[in-house]
């Protein structure tokens, strides 16, 4: 059984962060973008309907269920690509049973084979591309040219799968290769000409060769999280784009496997990002939590202690707290800067560490608590995050 075919058997907790967004975020994409033009949802990489053992939705059905909770008021069109056979059968049938109502197109081939055509059906549309790939498999410049380039109106959006696993492997596999001297192997040219086409140009070398012990993987990993950083600022440069990434682990004492990284000009799209992303922190924890205890690890080190169920309630009202007092930080630390800001505009600044654990009502919180301390002139009601902050 290949990696990918171990892929689809289960959902593991890593999915489930991205899962967790993908489930919410386009409703809101769609709400926002689409009063007066189409939407195009683009599930780029879609994979199969559903995982194997429980049952458990992909991607393509977590948009099919997005377009049709706004059917009433916008109009979607569902476009998906899948590259294998038997995964795309496997998704035309899932989606034949159980994707709802929205129009939808669906592609045997690959991403790049396609583009084109979804290209042409959301001229004039608002775009939400959702790229997950495997491992660096898109071109840069497809995404830099053909998605960010794309006209400012109605907006693009793109949410990229970015594996930092692969990059740390891959990247340090060549590097140790051109240091042994001689030639690269086919294989590892391979590797170096991929990497090149994803990151747009052989630059990402530089970073590698701080790597010199084989079996560092935590040198890696970090080294593949900076170059993840250089890549977006390449992505994004000359655009009006910023980029909000979330590092996804396993579990909380694992290194990140991969980013998910959100491409948006709209200080609104990165608002409402960041709230999904909470909202899907919190499915994360249960998950991995979840895992530990039906693997029946004794003690799973959480808030709680041991425990046999985990309770949403209470991890939200154990953790409102923390989470609140380190945005109250946060702000605190930007308002030194000395000038008003909206916080939509700063999203990374704002949630800093907490960002995919706290949501809306806790930076509302924390805005809040300052008024009540005359430290901002915002009393943290209405839509707050929209409007300037500053001290009183
Ligand atoms: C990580 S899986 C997708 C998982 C899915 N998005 C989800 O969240 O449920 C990646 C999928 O992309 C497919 N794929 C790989 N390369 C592709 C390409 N160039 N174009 C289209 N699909 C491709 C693979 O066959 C695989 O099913």
């Amino acid at each position: 059984m290949s990696a990918h075919d171990d892929f689809f058997r289960s959902r593991k907790a890593a999915a489930v962060l991205k899962h967790g967004t993908l489930k919410r975020y386009p409703v809101v994409f769609a709400a926002k973008t689409g009063q007066a033009n189409e939407v195009v949802f683009l599930d780029g990489y879609a994979g199969r309907g559903e995982y194997e053992d429980e049952g458990e939705e992909g991607s393509p059905l977590l948009l099919s269920r997005c377009a049709d909770h706004v059917r009433e008021f916008r109009k979607v069109l569902l476009f998906f690509v899948e590259r294998d056979p038997a995964h795309f059968a496997n998704l035309r049938q899932v989606l034949e049973q159980k994707g709802g109502s929205t129009r939808r197109v669906l592609r045997q081939g690959d991403i790049t084979e396609h583009l084109p055509e979804v290209l042409s059906l959301a001229r004039g549309a608002s775009l939400f591309a959702f790229l997950d790939p495997f491992g660096p498999a898109l071109d840069f410049d497809l995404i830099k040219s053909d998605l960010l380039g794309r006209p400012a109106r109605p907006p693009t959006e793109v949410l990229l799968h970015v594996s930092v696993s692969t990059v740390a492997r891959m990247g340090r596999a060549v590097h140790i290769a051109r240091r042994r001297g001689g030639e690269l192997t086919p294989p590892d040219q391979k590797t170096a000409q991929r990497l090149d086409r994803f990151l747009g140009g052989n630059w990402w070398q530089d970073f590698f060769a701080r790597v010199d012990d084989e079996r560092d993987d935590n040198r890696a990993t970090d080294t593949a999280m900076l170059v993840a950083g250089e890549y977006e600022k390449r992505l994004t440069a000359g655009t009006a784009y910023r980029a909000i990434r979330m590092a996804v682990r396993p579990r909380p004492d694992l290194a990140p496997k991969y980013l998910l990284v959100l491409l948006t000009t709209h200080g609104e799209g990165a608002w409402h990002f960041a709230d999904a992303l909470g909202h899907a922190g919190m499915d994360w924890e249960e998950a991995w939590v979840t895992e530990q205890m039906r693997h029946g690890k004794a003690g799973v080190e959480t808030l709680f202690g041991d425990l046999s169920v985990f309770d949403r309630d209470q991890y939200k009202a154990a953790k409102a707290p923390f989470w609140s007092r380190t945005i109250e930080q946060n702000i605190i630390q930007m308002l030194r800067e000395g000038q008003p800001f909206r916080l939509a505009d700063r999203v990374p600044d704002v949630y800093g560490t907490v960002l995919g654990q706290a949501w809306t009502p806790h930076v509302r919180q924390a805005v809040k608590s300052l008024y009540r301390q005359r430290l901002v002139d915002h009393p943290g009601t209405g839509d707050f995050w929209k409007e300037p902050l500053r001290r009183p």
